[in-house]
């Protein structure tokens, strides 16, 4: 029997549901972090280009098969290839999904145990120097760590619960705008930091001879993992939509507001970071280290650092919705009825799963794979291996296994795409996304190396 699914109430809720899948810790977290150590300039620009040459046309084709659907991923590449292998692409996502919101939800964690402390005033007094320790034995406290992991993962739960309408579209129709809104004051304050000039030119200003090899290669997993592409949460999302409302304008929307809310974590940050003479440091500490400690000396500094947490928590949280989503609809299909109870036993699940990253920085320090502990391996495995995958896997699927009229109609409907466009983006996915995946994927596993 077919279930009728939920579908989004408009189109604004879908693009902030996808935009807040898409604006999460890659561009708020991990940008500014890989920026400040990969030529930073230089390397934000190759990342804008991947993510309109490449991201956009990959979220456009997700989009397509999605909407053209009405049904989850798995169910989804069933119904245009029916008797093959290719719902394995769906699969891939679903596990995918599940694994990289294990760790995600480890430090969606950090981030409330940083709220909290902030709210509470437990940060007040520090000098500059403690932050490094706070944050240390902070994440390798392990009764703190993964209470505050199961605190995020409820929060997940709960709203997911609540369905596609009530739930996703309804909180980030709010959190969306309120992070807009909180990142704007945020970037006020820091631009207007005396200094301040400094970092604005280090992170807007390309220096094109600082580029490597692994510069590039680091924009494009960055480009991925920042749009959410990939793990087809963008096909589950699309099939919420309706076919009055246009794909490619939505898509270019969504990708407008992840490079805005790019720029605008660079121009919070770094402006912050060369005022205060810091070097552009390492993942984990440049928020929960550097940040305090710019907020702490400025006036107002704790109330910003309030600010700033809410909204990387709101950021957060509406990626973890997709993440979960993708998961839920995979086992519902569309009814309703299974969403509760399946909700709560996935998000219990992961968050059993998350278990082992959240002690990796604490008691499971010491067990290493490959040189690395359980969190950054998976995180590998995840972002170098399994997102680049799904996406190649995508990137072939569309052209060769789908009418090319099809996606024509699918792309034209409710739009005003014109043909040569379409025939840009065709080229785009059929021949350049695939070849420009495999040659990272080469570098990544060492077989190949790009300079
Ligand atoms: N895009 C989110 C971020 O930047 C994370 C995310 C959510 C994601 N869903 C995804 C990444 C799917 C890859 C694939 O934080």
């Amino acid at each position: 029997m077919e279930n009728k699914q939920e579908q989004w109430t408009s189109k604004l809720g879908f693009i902030l549901a996808a935009a807040g899948s898409a604006i999460g810790l890659g561009a708020i977290w991990k940008l500014p972090y890989v920026a400040g150590t990969s030529g930073g300039g230089a390397f934000f620009l190759i990342f804008i280009l991947f993510t309109i040459f490449i991201g956009l046309p990959l979220l456009l084709a997700e989009f397509t098969i999605g909407r053209h659907t009405q049904k989850e991923a798995i169910s989804a590449y069933k119904t245009l290839a029916p008797g093959t292998q290719w719902h394995w692409i769906g699969k891939l996502g679903v596990g995918t999904s599940f694994l990289l919101l294990s760790f995600y939800s480890v430090v969606g964690g950090w981030i409330v145990i940083y709220l909290f402390r902030s709210l509470t005033g437990g940060l007040r007094g520090m000098k500059a120097e403690q932050f490094g320790q706070l944050f240390d034995s902070t994440i390798s406290n392990p009764t703190l760590v993964i209470f505050a992991h199961f605190i995020f993962m409820l929060m997940t739960v709960l709203v997911v619960q609540g369905g596609v309408q009530k739930g996703i579209e309804r909180s980030s129709k709010f959190m969306m705008p309120a992070l807009f809104l909180l990142f704007l004051l945020i970037v006020f304050r820091s631009v207007t930091l005396d200094g301040a000039s400094e970092g604005i030119r280090f992170f807007l200003m390309p220096d094109i001879s600082l580029l490597t090899g692994e510069t590039i290669l680091f924009a494009l997993g960055q480009a991925f993992f920042s749009l959410s592409l990939g793990v087809s949460i963008m096909v589950t999302y699309s099939s919420y939509l309706n076919s009055q409302e246009s794909l490619p304008k939505s898509a270019t929307s969504i990708v407008g507001l992840t490079i805005f809310i790019s720029i605008l974590a660079g121009l919070a940050i770094f402006p912050a970071v060369f005022a205060y003479g810091i070097e552009p440091a390492e993942g984990p500490p440049l928020i929960f280290i550097v940040l305090p400690a710019v907020f702490s000396s400025i006036p107002l500094g704790e109330f910003f650092f309030v600010l700033f947490m809410v909204l990387l928590l709101f950021a957060t949280l509406t990626s973890a919705f997709s993440l979960l989503e993708m998961v839920v609809a995979s086992i519902t299909k569309g009814d309703n009825k299974k969403r509760k109870k399946a909700t709560l036993v996935t998000g219990f699940l992961i968050f059993l799963m998350g278990i082992p990253s959240a002690l990796s920085y604490g008691p499971m320090s010491d067990l290493l794979i490959l040189g690395n502990n359980f969190f950054d391996s998976l995180d590998y495995v995840v972002s170098n291996i399994m997102l680049p995958l799904g996406a190649l896997l995508i990137s072939l699927f569309v052209p060769y296994r789908v009418k090319k009229a099809v996606i024509y109609e699918e792309l034209t409907k409710g739009s005003n795409m014109n043909k040569h466009i379409f025939n840009i983006w065709y080229f785009l996915v059929k021949y350049i996304i695939p070849v420009v995946i495999i040659l990272v994927f080469l570098n990544v596993l060492g077989i190949f190396d790009l300079f």
